[in-house]
Order: structure tokens, then sequence, then C-alpha cells
């Protein structure tokens, strides 16, 4: 991340902006997005940073400190890799009548890649702010609140990737110390206060360094499952079935896994109203027992945990952790473990022992509190 901001301090890039957006965890809330459901993520403070300075040409010239690669492209182009990311954000933009000049753009990030937590929502939230700000457009032509439809828009449309909202609305909308309760059908959000420290917690995050297998067509099926029973129950969304009519929605259907599909939805969906209630109420370690009960649902219900992740889980259980669950799409990722600070550092070796006796990769282990989202770059 320093290369660019330590350019804009020195002054060698002195026309140029400098936005940040962050990754995500998700405290609670999965694979209910694209359901209009309910989500809990809370932005990470790890993120990626997109510089950008006007080119005459209407061309983009994109370089990826991490990558070392300088991508150019034009209108004509279908760009793919790591660059289709910035690419989307400048069609999507174009889309929604934004008239985005040509631009060098150069892009750090120390936002883990492939371990679930969006780096590539954290690249396009960047690259919408650097570009929309290029363009002239700010949070009033452009208010942050409609930017997460667009990215979404850019990369389920140009990239291909069949997401929900919950990612790019985190990237752009977390508050620092907050959770963002998002319904994903209305759009609304609360920030939810989240001060871990204050009640003596932490977040350990445990990358499972689990290969992500198969994860694009999984997700793609679970969602197609998720649509399929909206069908046949009749209604517009799994949001609209609540957890008094699931005994009754179950029984109209007929395939055994759709119903288990069905009912990690609907949990889920009240499991995030009820981890908001607690958080409201000011007792964190309340969400633990959610947290738990989130990720059995994931591992028996939805089918999307590896041996990886529920070893990270129960180990973390075992060692003391209030609750942990897989966060993001599954088939590999990220666990949260909600722990009290003293314990932090047992459960941390308790992962780590359990890892070792199952024969694993060691996963990577970090402390995370929720950081700001996608705001400008202030020397
Ligand atoms: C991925 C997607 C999100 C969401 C999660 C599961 O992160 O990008 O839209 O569906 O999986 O909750």
């Amino acid at each position: 991340m320093k290369f660019a901001a330590q350019r804009l301090r020195d002054g060698t890039d002195g026309a140029g902006t400098l936005w940040v957006s962050p990754g995500r965890v998700n405290l609670i809330g999965e694979h209910t997005d694209y359901n209009d459901g309910f989500v809990l993520p809370f932005a990470l403070p790890h993120a990626t940073a997109v510089s950008g300075v006007r080119l005459e040409r209407r061309h983009w010239v994109v370089t990826s400190e991490q990558t070392g690669e300088t991508v150019t492209f034009d209108l004509s182009e279908k760009v793919g890799g790591w660059a289709a990311y910035v690419a989307a954000v400048v069609w999507v933009l174009r889309e929604a009548g934004v008239d985005v000049p040509g631009a060098r753009l150069e892009i750090a990030s120390d936002v883990p890649f492939g371990a679930g937590l969006s780096s590539s929502a954290a690249l396009e939230c960047a690259a919408m702010a650097v570009l929309a700000d290029l363009a002239g457009v700010d949070g009033t032509g452009l208010p942050m609140r409609d930017r997460p439809r667009l990215a979404q828009r850019a990369e389920n449309e140009y990239v291909g990737a069949p997401t929900g909202i919950m990612d790019q609305a985190a990237s752009t909308l977390c508050q620092e110390g907050h959770a963002l309760f998002l319904d994903c059908r209305s759009l609304a959000t609360e920030q939810v206060p989240f001060d871990l420290a204050a009640a003596g917690l932490k977040i350990l995050v445990v990358d499972s360094r689990a290969p992500h297998a198969h994860v694009d067509g999984e997700y793609a099926a679970r969602r197609r499952a998720c649509e399929e029973a909206t069908a046949v129950l009749g209604v517009a969304a799994l949001r609209d079935i609540d957890t008094d009519a699931l005994p009754d929605a179950l029984a109209k259907l007929d395939d055994d896994t759709t119903r288990r599909r069905v009912r990690h939805v609907v949990t889920e969906n009240q499991r995030v109203l009820d981890t908001v209630a607690m958080l409201r109420a000011g007792d964190l370690r309340a969400a633990g027992p959610l947290m738990t009960a989130s990720h059995a649902s994931m591992r028996d219900d939805y089918e999307i945990t590896v041996p990886q992740v529920d070893t990270a889980v129960q180990a973390a259980l075992e060692h003391g952790a209030h609750g942990a669950r897989m966060t993001g799409g599954g088939f590999g990722g990220c666990v949260l473990a909600l722990v009290d600070e003293e314990r932090c550092d047992a459960v941390e070796a308790g992962v780590r022992e359990a890892f070792a006796v199952a024969g694993f990769t060691p996963p990577d282990t970090f402390v995370v509190t929720p950081g700001p989202g996608t705001h400008r770059f202030s020397r």
C-alpha cells in the first residue's frame, strides 16, 4: 500500500487522487444477500489503495504493485485477469452515464487474495471512487449509497461472477468501530456499534488456506437452488419466509437437499436479526452461540464448508471461543472466532495444533477490528 500513498505524499503525483477501500469479514448472514435477506459485515483494516491521474487519451494504464504488471486497455477491449475488475468499473460507470476520462491507475493492496475477504470488491470500490473523482463526479453526483449496486453489476455482468451485494456494500459503506446491518432488499443500513475492546473481546481470523475448489460452480448452484425454491413456494425471494412459516414451506418441497438449502437461508436471516438485537443491547458475547449455529447450518444444511474450516471452528470452541464460524462464500476461506482478549493466544495455539494433527497446511491467523469503508486518502 505504500507506494501510491508515498508518491502522493512526496508530491510526485500532485495532480492525482488516492482512494482506499477495505476488504471485509461477515460477522453473520451468509448466502442471504442474493435471497434479499440480511447481512452483518464489517470492514477490515486491510484495504486496497488506488491512485489515479487523468490522461489525455481515453485509455487506462493500470499497474498492480502486487503482480508488478501493467495492463493497458481502451473501450474497444474486453479485459481479463485482475485488470477486469477495473475495466468492469469503467464500463459500469459509463453505463450509469459518467463520462470516465482516461487515466493512469496504480493499485496496492494488503487484502489477502483468494481468502474470501473480498479483495475483488475492495479493488472495484476503490477504482470506482478514483474514476468518479477524476470524472468530477462527487458524492452528490454519485452518492456512496448508489455505488454498491453499480459495483455489483460490474462484477455480475462484466466479470461474470453471480455474487450478491454484500461485499461491495461492506467495502463502500462500513464505518470504523461498527458492523453494517444491511437489508439486501431495500438496501437500508444501520451502523451497529461493535466495540470489541470495550467488551474485552477480540475477533481472531483464521485463514484456513484451503485450496478453493469448484467455488464458482458451487456458488452458482446454491443460488439456483434458492431461485428454484422460490418458484415452488410462490415468493419473490426466500427473505419472504420467516421462521414461523418455515415448517409449512419445507413441507411443500419434496427434495431434501432443497429443503436444507431453504432452512439455512431462513434460519440464517433470523440469526442476523438476533445478533443485531444482541449488539444493540451491548451484549457482544451473546453473538457467539449465534455464530456457532450459523456455522453448523453452513456445514450441514448449505454444505459449503470444508474440513479445514470445520476443524478451525471446532478447535476454537474447544479452546474457549464464545463462538466461531466460517465467513464468506465458502469452500475454504476464513473462520472468525469471537474470543475473550486473554484467551486469544490459547485459541490461536489450539487451532494451529489441530491443523498440525490433521496434517493441514498451517493457517494464517490475525486479529481484526472494524475499520472504515471507502475513503479518500488524506495526506
Ligand atoms: C461471496 C459473495 C457475496 C455473498 C457471500 C456469501 O462473498 O460475493 O455476495 O453471497 O459470498 O454470503
